[in-house]
């Protein structure tokens, strides 16, 4: 049945995961499905959500980036442990694998809409609880077993360093094909995030079948920034291997998924001083690009600095 071309295309189809496979079940009758759209209006300050802590020990980490046909995948060696906690967080969490998804055009690409728009990309950073399940495929079918971190992705002048050392030319030709594989060495994990300690976090699923609803996400609230031909390359990689036909990688999201009152948390405080806000609910937050402090490009050009921000009552 596999090898039958138009099963395979159902496969690959998000809203047919959950009838072509009775264990993929969840990912159609599931209630608390990831994507979603994250409406700024509904989230709810949380003044007890901590900064999230990351735990490198101080090590640089290597690992092997993958093309699996549906992402760009790079999974740290098994020897290297990078944990997470605080946030949402009640244990701490291994990092296992990090995810591109992005888009055949800018401003399409990421799984989570922020107020209905799309990022041109998103970076999945998947980490599993590692105090109460020995590995990843064991937690990701259990309770509290998975943390996602996610990191919108904008274009720009200039790349995120840790970013760049996976989509520069010479690293990201090398996963052109389906199954390829390239080794990497000497990656510094503290580098792909944003600056930024504040995030948006809910209770979800994994965007790929089986879709478990283990996962809790936190968004951060800050995109990175790739070049444009870090995303031309991006768009080049194929979702097969030689023989067949080019089939570009991109646009390799799961749309948003019914939130059903689940509830958006975060560590902005947008409550506006001297306003009555009883229900803590963020009348007031717009996502801005504020002009940066930090770099002026070469054509004059600046990078934005993005970040949800509270704007002062008129
Ligand atoms: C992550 O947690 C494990 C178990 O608690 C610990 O042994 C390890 O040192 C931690 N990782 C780092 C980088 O500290
Ligand atoms: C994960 O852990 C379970 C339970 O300890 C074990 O049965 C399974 O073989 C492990 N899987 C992998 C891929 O290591
Ligand atoms: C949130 O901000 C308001 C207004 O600036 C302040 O009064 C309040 O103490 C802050 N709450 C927390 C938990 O930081």
């Amino acid at each position: 049945m596999a090898s039958n071309p138009r099963f395979f295309h159902l496969v690959l189809v998000p809203s047919f995961w959950g009838l072509v496979n009775s264990a993929w079940n969840l990912c159609s009758v599931g209630k608390r499905q990831s994507p979603v759209n994250i409406e700024t209006s509904h989230m709810i300050f949380d003044p007890f959500l901590t900064p999230i802590k990351l735990n490198t020990g101080g090590r640089k980490v290597g690992g092997t980036m993958y093309n699996t046909g549906r992402h760009v995948s790079l999974r740290l060696e098994k020897e290297h442990l990078v944990n997470i906690s605080g946030g949402p967080m009640t244990y701490s969490h291994r990092l296992e694998e990090i995810r591109l998804h992005f888009g055949s055009e800018d401003g399409q690409g990421s799984e989570h809409l922020l107020n209905g728009q799309a990022f041109s990309g998103e970076a999945q950073l998947i980490h599993y609880n590692h105090e109460l399940y020995t590995n990843y495929t064991e937690a990701a079918k259990s309770p509290n077993g998975l943390v996602i971190v996610s990191i919108f992705m904008k274009i720009a002048e200039t790349s995120n360093s840790f970013l760049n050392r996976m989509l520069n030319r010479d690293t990201i030709t090398r996963i052109t094909y389906k199954n390829d594989a390239y080794l990497l060495a000497g990656l510094n994990i503290e580098e792909i995030y944003p600056e930024t300690n504040s995030f948006i976090t809910y209770d979800g699923s994994m965007t790929i079948p089986p879709c478990y609803e283990t996962a809790t996400w936190i968004l951060m609230n800050k995109p990175v920034y790739i070049t444009r031909m870090q995303m031309h390359s991006l768009r080049l990689l194929s979702q097969n291997q030689p023989p067949q036909i080019f089939l570009s990688m991109s646009d390799n999201v799961r749309p948003v998924q019914p939130l059903n009152h689940r509830c958006m948390r975060t560590n902005i405080n947008f409550s506006v001083q001297g306003k009555d806000c009883p229900n803590n609910r963020a009348q007031k937050l717009q996502y801005r690009d504020l002009p940066s402090t930090f770099s002026a490009d070469f054509d004059g050009s600046r990078i934005a600095y993005d970040q949800l921000v509270v704007s002062q009552p008129t």
